[in-house]
């Protein structure tokens, strides 16, 4: 499915409050093989979501939304290239079949910092580096010097869903600071770095009127950098709707717009300029869905309480930034029952207040409108494929939740819960003083 054969704002019904399957396969069969909670992955809206982009010269998975080798596996076999932040992140990219270097580079690593084990890595494997600060072109160029690089530069703007999710301007650690363009592009030269490429990114669920002022600056910086630029990197932060009635980017438009910025670059330094965009959010968000039992259904005061053995530990992105996850109930057993509607606060086991999946910015507690549900029914916590599983924990001693991924009406384990051994793994007791 193209971005134009899709609707721009998600309909009234996007997002139905009952359900009993996902990708075709019943959840309340998932429940019982995998136990819960866990999280499951529609390969095939990751796949639609891809087509969405093919117009980039390259789509770059910014893999910190969600690391799972399947899924990592998943987008390599669709041809897209890879971000890692971390030594971890690169470890993961070759772990699913990666190289390590080619034209477009497959793996790039994009941070703001080396931390000692990335820059060995880096080094030794001679991948491409986006520097997101001046210490990195000293770092690398002392390392590695020769070496081509991109600048992640910081425009001094930025926006996002959330202030903490706003990668751009003075109050943001992101990035080089665009003042500091001149000053790098002299730091690479001084170590014999070639600097070929720029990339801005400004933050995370934006939305085209920000995105738009991004290929202005970038062509500005561009146009200060050089011929030597070959190649320009949107950055990702592409939204997706979590609720009905928001919107979807006009690829189409946000294409054009970018296509525009490259074309007058090329035609000011004589030579191609190759496109990428680096989105995380919006190529798995959609696909994620995770699957909780309820486990007790209590009454306080007005309020009533589904809660859930999924909590914060599992997806951390409501009490982080108090955002809204669509939900749905999947009656356990093939129950047809009449489900009137009832307003109720869905939370989760953990032994904090905060562990509540209904809340918003600055933690108040809200209520859902949601089927009545009995101990035992699912609750499926919907749009969950991006930052979800990612920045899970072990809040509580909870084991990380499974994994698993639906291909083809097929579901297979692409991570085992974990097990207490898997917990407490490393952790020792001195001997007796
Ligand atoms: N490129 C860079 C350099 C980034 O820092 C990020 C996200 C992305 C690409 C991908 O952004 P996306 O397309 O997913 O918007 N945990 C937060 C989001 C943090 C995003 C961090 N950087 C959340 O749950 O909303």
């Amino acid at each position: 499915m193209s971005s134009s054969t899709r609707s721009l704002t998600a309909p009234p019904d996007a997002f139905p409050v009952l359900r009993t399957e996902i990708a075709g396969v019943s959840v309340d069969e998932l429940a019982r093989q995998f136990g819960t909670p866990f999280y499951a992955y529609d390969a095939g809206k990751i796949r639609e979501r891809i087509e969405d982009l093919r117009a980039f010269d390259a789509i770059r998975y910014a893999q910190k939304a969600n690391s799972n080798l399947a899924v990592l596996d998943l987008v390599r076999r669709e041809g897209v290239l890879v971000d890692a932040v971390s030594a971890g992140e690169v470890q993961r990219a070759l772990a699913a079949g990666y190289a390590a270097a080619g034209d477009p580079p497959p793996i790039v690593y994009t941070a703001d910092i080396f931390d000692r084990e990335a820059l060995d890595l880096v080094v030794s494997l001679g991948l491409h580096v986006n520097c997101g600060s001046p210490d990195m072109i000293d770092q690398l160029g002392q390392a590695a010097p020769g070496r081509s690089i991109t600048l992640r530069v910081n425009p001094g703007f930025g926006h996002g869903h959330s202030r903490k999710t706003n990668t751009g301007g003075d109050q943001s650690k992101h990035g080089i600071w665009h003042e500091q363009l001149d000053d790098c592009l002299r730091r690479a030269d001084h170590h014999g770095l070639a600097v070929t490429g720029l990339h801005l990114h400004i933050g995370s669920g934006t939305d085209l009127e920000h995105l738009s002022q991004v290929c202005e600056a970038m062509e500005k910086l561009a146009l200060a950098a050089g011929r030597s630029i070959t190649s320009i990197s949107a950055g990702g932060g592409l939204p997706v709707p979590y609720r009905s009635g928001e919107s979807y980017v006009d690829i189409d438009v946000y294409y054009g717009l970018w296509d525009k910025t490259r074309k007058r670059l090329e035609s000011a330094f004589g030579h191609p300029v190759h496109l990428e965009i680096e989105p995380g959010r919006y190529l798995v968000a959609e696909s994620g869905y995770l699957v909780s039992e309820i486990r007790a259904i209590k009454r306080m005061g007005g309020n009533t309480f589904y809660l859930l053995d999924a909590g914060f530990n599992n997806l951390a992105r409501p009490i982080l930034y108090g955002s809204y996850h669509p939900m749905s109930i999947v009656p356990r057993g093939g129950d047809k029952s009449e489900r009137p509607l009832v307003d109720v606060v869905v939370g989760g086991p953990l032994c904090e207040s905060g562990d509540i999946f209904t809340q918003t910015e600055g933690g108040f507690v809200a209520t859902r409108n949601l089927p009545a549900a009995q101990v035992g029914d699912l609750v499926v916590i919907e749009n969950a494929g991006a930052y979800g599983a990612v920045m899970a924990s072990n809040y509580n001693s909870k084991p990380l939740a499974a994994e698993l991924l639906i291909r083809s009406g097929q579901a297979h384990l692409v991570r085992k819960r974990q097990s207490f051994e898997d917990i407490v793994r490393g952790e020792s007791i001195p001997a007796t003083e």
